[in-house]
């Protein structure tokens, strides 16, 4: 029987729409290509898929920008075709949760288009942050909050009013402190629960509430490392809206799960998974912990250790689309680190190291206890597409930023299926091009090549699910054991070992019989390789 809280040990896999699977023949991944490939994730192992916003959207922001949030946009197909792939996924006895996006609408929104064919002060406008100028004639911005994308957070319409935006310009933050807006979004979550979705994840979850004022901040804007505690962010007022939001979950059952975005510090994100609020909350300092033991067992211990204090499991992430694909981060010269995007000017990454990496961290990801994230395509080894010319890019981040920032676009590259197809497979029929080129080494990562091949990073990926799941290694508590070097972990989760040698020396390895290996050549006889992993059994 499945246990209702079924997030709590769940492997949950991070579809992006845009790039998964296109069955249509557009370039564009589509809601039907995620149901042609069901079998495929059902093999792979994983508990759950995450799907990234498929609504109508003129996608400025690649979908995060929803001018309807009960429809699919003509691009990702219609309701008929999601209803399909929801009931494929539960057929093959996966969870679907969908992708909520309240912090901000679209500018095409019909909110947006009353609120600005409305006076200021109206109803209409209420439903946003408009706001006057400031100057003698009103023509500076309400405060100096910058977006998160680049140039001001304010943009001024036509009758000298401005409306706030955190993100691009397109995307008008609404006011949560307006009951309508608060009620719409209880509709909204209604809507997609009876259509049985299992549950939602949360957009800017820290970023509702605004201090009422308003007040200038010369602090950090940007949703930095760590987080940052700006009138923008973690308000506690924002809670009242999860404790709500718990409450109509509950109206469908005891197994409908909320996973907050909140890039904050643990202490403050534990805060959005107390009992009566969300269920999960990513845990990023997984993600930014660089390729150090002793930083990887902090950020472990520390991450059980604070969501437990709230009757919580920890989730697991180490790449989503908004961040360089940890196969390239962990080839850099400072493995781990995270650049904003690497391109073709950029140091280049190690891309056998950091593959060779990417297999090792995994094997220790797999056995932690609690939940995992996976982003598409990390089963496949995939790296970024790290010399994509700029003329393809698309994130608002790098055309507000004149190409400074906001390079995403290198890790939400189309998925290879087939080495030797046009568009590498992504594509069905007589394709268009893909929306973003695909390097010519995807070749080498497509599932053809990696499907029935024992060693490959897609069989790894199958073979370790299989065990956690067998091992119940989620449901499971480490134990840490003395290391004989300080580039080496060992730590055990019920019966299972795992010995991860973060260095480039050879390490000797414990008793134990090796069930899996990060690479077949790691682990002849007692030793383990430099940079890779083993697993135990005891
Ligand atoms: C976080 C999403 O993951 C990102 O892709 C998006 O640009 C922003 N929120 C704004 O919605």
């Amino acid at each position: 029987m499945i246990h209702p809280q079924w997030w709590r040990d769940a492997v949950i896999y991070q579809i992006y729409p845009r790039s998964f699977m296109d069955a249509n023949g557009d370039g564009m991944g589509d809601l039907a290509g995620v149901t042609e490939r069901l079998d495929y994730l059902a093999a792979l192992g994983v508990d759950a898929l995450w799907l990234s916003p498929f609504y109508r959207s003129p996608q400025c922001d690649a979908g995060y920008d929803v001018a309807d949030y009960r429809d699919v946009d003509p691009l990702f197909g219609t309701l008929d075709d999601f209803d399909r792939m929801l009931a494929g996924a539960h057929e093959r006895g996966m969870k679907v949760i969908v992708d909520l996006v309240p912090n901000h609408t679209s500018s095409e929104h019909v909110w947006f288009r009353q609120a600005l064919a409305s006076p200021s002060g109206s109803p209409e406008r209420a439903r946003y942050m408009f706001r006057e100028g400031r100057g003698e004639h009103g023509e500076l911005p309400p405060n100096n909050w910058q977006s998160i994308f680049g140039g001001p957070a304010w943009t001024r319409i036509d009758d000298g009013q401005w409306y706030l935006h955190m993100f691009d310009t397109g995307q008008p933050d609404l006011d949560w402190r307006n009951p309508e807006v608060r009620e719409e979004f209880e509709n909204v979550l209604r809507f997609w629960l009876g259509r049985g979705v299992d549950g939602f994840r949360v957009d800017v979850a820290h970023g509702m509430i605004k201090q009422p004022d308003l007040p200038d901040w010369d602090g950090e804007q940007v949703m930095v490392e760590g987080g940052n505690r700006g009138p923008m962010w973690d308000q506690d007022e924002v809670h009242d809206i999860y404790r709500r939001w718990h409450r109509v979950l509950a109206e469908y059952g005891d197994d409908r799960m909320m996973v907050a975005e909140a890039w904050l510090k643990p202490e403050r994100v534990i805060r959005y998974i107390r009992p009566d609020e969300m269920q999960q909350a990513f845990n990023f300092d997984y993600l930014m912990a660089h390729w150090k033991a002793d930083e990887l067992r902090n950020v472990i211990d520390r991450s059980i250790a604070s969501s437990s204090e709230v009757g919580a499991t920890t989730t697991w992430v180490m790449s989503n689309h908004d961040g360089v694909r940890h196969a390239s981060r962990l080839g850099l010269s400072d493995p781990g680190a995270r650049p904003q995007k690497i391109g073709a000017e950029d140091e280049q990454p190690d891309e056998a190291l950091g593959l060779r990496r990417a297999r090792a961290i995994i094997m220790l990801t797999l056995a932690l206890p609690g939940s995992a994230y996976l982003y598409q395509g990390e089963e496949l080894g995939l790296p970024d597409h790290t010399t994509m010319p700029d003329r393809y890019r698309q994130d608002p981040g790098f055309l507000r930023t004149g190409g400074e920032d906001g390079g995403r676009d290198g890790c939400r590259v189309p998925l290879p299926w087939r080495a030797d197809a046009p568009a590498f497979g992504f594509s069905d029929g007589a394709a268009a091009e893909p929306w973003l080129p695909q390097p010519v080494s995807y070749a080498r990562y497509a599932v053809d090549i990696q499907q029935d091949a024992p060693d490959s990073t897609l069989s790894l990926y199958r073979r370790l699910l299989a065990l956690r799941r067998d091992y119940n290694l989620g449901r499971g508590m480490l134990v840490w054991h003395v290391s004989p070097r300080d580039d080496v972990m060992r730590v055990s989760n019920g019966d299972i070992t795992v010995v991860l040698n973060l260095g480039s020396a050879p390490v000797a390895l414990p008793e134990g019989q090796v069930i899996a290996h990060s690479l077949p050549e790691a682990a002849g006889g007692r030793e383990l390789a430099g940079n890779a992993a083993v697993w135990l059994l005891s």
